[in-house]
């Protein structure tokens, strides 16, 4: 027999039961309906849900309770991390205008050499540069399986302030590529495009890259540069960076040092920049030293052709004594043949002064005062 009593007493028991089915229910579904806002969240914004690491959490805990430490833990900066690059890849290129294109040669030169600059103002993320750096070019035109032409890389010529000061436009020295092949004379594609280019064309540029041939801050450093042909483009930005007025007024770095440029060119006619070359010889007589080596004019000891490492040799005793001075960084730019003789007339100047340059360029190379782009 149950009594009134009885089944209310029964009733309550089920209460907690009845309760703990409906919070079990409760709770799945909302752990169900979460993940699906957090799954959904996922797909539309493309990023992952990262869970902080537990270490890491663990670790930012423990330090809360360590005594707080006295050294402020140091910052580690990339060597030249502040120096721009790839602003502009190959798919994306920015399209400069050409403000001019002129010959820097003289009546009686060989070949084709051209100064060319361009508009950079209207880049947008700005396309900046600082001296030693390269650009790429893109020419116009498709290659022989009908892709677009790969890029490629020219040496700036111009200092960051570009050759008008105005901090806009970029400059390249530019030889066009000639050669003869089966009795026919082939063309360059980019260099000549480069060289026929007229102001007001739109020219795709990429980079700006390279960090090898970045000049050091210091303003005592000795700057040996050692160029044969284009080569000299990056050597006339350091020049202008250190002896052009308007330049240091801009830049704001008061060189010290001294500068040696070896360079060497096939004719006096091929000369490239020399009016300026010789106004900083005569503005700073004691910073500046210009040595050239006229290849089909001049005549080395052996009677051959007189490239600029038979002038790093007559030069042995002075040159040897400035890379002796950790101040001294070496910049070589040009034809890559003349890496090999480079590298033998450095061995005997080295041995007159009773070094080993075997063992020196690597050192050299590893303190980063040598600087090697040739092409
Ligand atoms: P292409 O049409 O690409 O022809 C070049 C090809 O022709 C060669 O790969 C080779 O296969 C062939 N070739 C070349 N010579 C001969 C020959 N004698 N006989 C047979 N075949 C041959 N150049 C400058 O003028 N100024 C610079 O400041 C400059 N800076 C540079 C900086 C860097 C870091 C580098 C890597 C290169 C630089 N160059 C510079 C060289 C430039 O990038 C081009 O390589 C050059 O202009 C030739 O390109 P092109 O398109 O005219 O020749
Ligand atoms: P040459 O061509 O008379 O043999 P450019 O680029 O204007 O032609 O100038 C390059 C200069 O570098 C020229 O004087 C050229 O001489 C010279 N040159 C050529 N080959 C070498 C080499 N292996 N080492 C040093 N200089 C070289």
């Amino acid at each position: 027999m149950y009594s009134q009593a009885k089944v209310i007493a029964g009733g309550l028991v089920h209460i907690p039961l009845v309760i703990a089915v409906f919070y079990f229910i409760l709770t799945t579904f909302n752990k169900r309906a979460l993940k699906f806002v957090e799954e959904t969240k996922t797909k539309k914004t493309g990023t992952k849900v990262v869970e902080p690491k537990k270490s890491a959490v663990s670790k930012a805990e423990t330090s809360k309770t360590e005594q707080p430490k006295t050294e402020t833990p140091k910052v580690v900066k990339k060597k030249h991390a502040d120096v721009p690059v790839n602003i502009y890849r190959p798919k994306t290129p920015y399209e400069g205008t050409v403000i001019e294109n002129y010959s820097l040669l003289k009546e009686g030169a060989i070949g084709r050499v051209n100064h060319i600059t361009f508009d950079l103002k209207d880049s947008d993320p700005f396309l900046n540069y600082v001296e030693g750096q390269s650009i790429g070019i893109m020419p116009a035109g498709e290659d022989a399986n009908g892709k677009p032409h790969k890029l490629r890389l020219y040496s700036i010529a111009s200092t960051r302030h570009g050759d008008d000061f105005q901090g806009n436009t970029v400059s390249l020295c530019v030889r066009q590529l000639q050669y003869e092949k089966d009795g026919e004379t082939i063309n360059g594609v980019c260099s000549t495009y480069l060289c026929d280019i007229k102001p007001g064309d739109k020219v795709k540029i990429t980079g700006p890259v390279g960090k090898e041939m970045l000049l050091p801050d210091e303003e005592d450093s000795n700057i040996v540069m050692l160029a044969t042909g284009t080569g000299i483009a990056p050597m006339r930005a350091y020049l202008r960076r250190m002896f052009e007025s308007t330049e240091k007024e801009k830049n704001n770095w008061n060189f010290k040092g001294k500068a040696w440029l070896f360079m060497g060119a096939p004719k006096s006619a091929n000369l490239l920049y020399e009016e300026d070359l010789q106004r900083y010889l005569n503005d700073y007589p004691d910073n500046f030293k210009y040595t050239k080596a006229i290849s089909r004019e001049q005549q080395n000891t052996n009677g051959g052709r007189m490239y600029i490492q038979d002038r790093v040799l007559e030069s042995a005793n002075e040159l040897f004594n400035m890379i002796e001075d950790e101040k001294t960084h070496i910049y070589l730019c040009g034809l890559k043949g003349m890496e090999p003789g480079i590298d033998e007339a450095m061995t005997k100047a080295a041995e007159e002064k009773g070094l080993n340059w075997s063992e020196l360029r690597p050192q050299l190379k590893k303190a980063g005062r040598w600087h090697v782009e040739t092409y």
